[in-house]
């Protein structure tokens, strides 16, 4: 779901004060890496690793027109690449590998047990806003898998009591996970 930017609410002029706060970052950002051969990817990484996400509306233009291609461009490469999030994630992002030697040591099995457990698909949020489910494709963890990253942590051998226990450990301690 997107944040309305516009809500004359008090919460309208929080995203007011969030939305500028992201512009000033974008802007720096976009300033360092324009000057790089293949800028797009780059400052859109950068972007997503400082925001934890690209918040397009704004973002685009801004790319755009620094980089001098168009809007179509830009959005076209934000939606090729799975990686890039368009909304604000929740205060974890659960990472499951899907690549072939996790799912050989069970990564499948754990999948369902994972989605089944917070109640939402991949790229979706928990209502409470807690964890955000995204598939990876190889954490480099391949012997130990099933795997896992949580924030930038990777985690190997994870069986369904043990991400049970992760996610405990996620809704008693709000932020600190590593
Ligand atoms: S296949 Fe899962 S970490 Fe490499």
């Amino acid at each position: 779901m997107s944040s309305s930017s516009h809500s004359p609410s008090p919460a309208g002029s929080v995203a007011g004060v969030e939305s500028t706060a992201h512009i000033a970052v974008m802007e720096k950002v976009i300033a360092e890496g324009r000057q790089l051969p293949g800028a797009l990817l780059p400052i859109l990484h950068a972007i997503q690793d400082e925001l934890g996400y690209i918040p397009v509306d704004d973002a685009v233009p801004m790319i755009a027109d620094a980089l001098n291609q168009t809007r179509a461009e830009v959005h076209g490469v934000i939606s090729f690449y799975h990686h890039f999030r368009t909304t604000a994630p929740g205060d974890h992002v659960v990472q499951v590998c899907r690549a072939e030697a996790c799912q050989a040591l069970g990564a499948r099995a754990l999948e369902g047990h994972i989605k089944q457990r917070l109640g939402v698909d991949y790229h979706q949020t928990t209502a409470d806003g807690q964890v955000t489910l995204e598939p990876v494709y190889c954490l480099g963890n391949c012997s130990c898998g099933p795997s896992l990253r949580v924030g930038d942590k990777i985690l190997g051998r994870v069986s369904a009591a043990r991400f049970d226990a992760l996610l405990d450990s996620l809704q008693t301690r709000p932020v600190e996970v590593l």
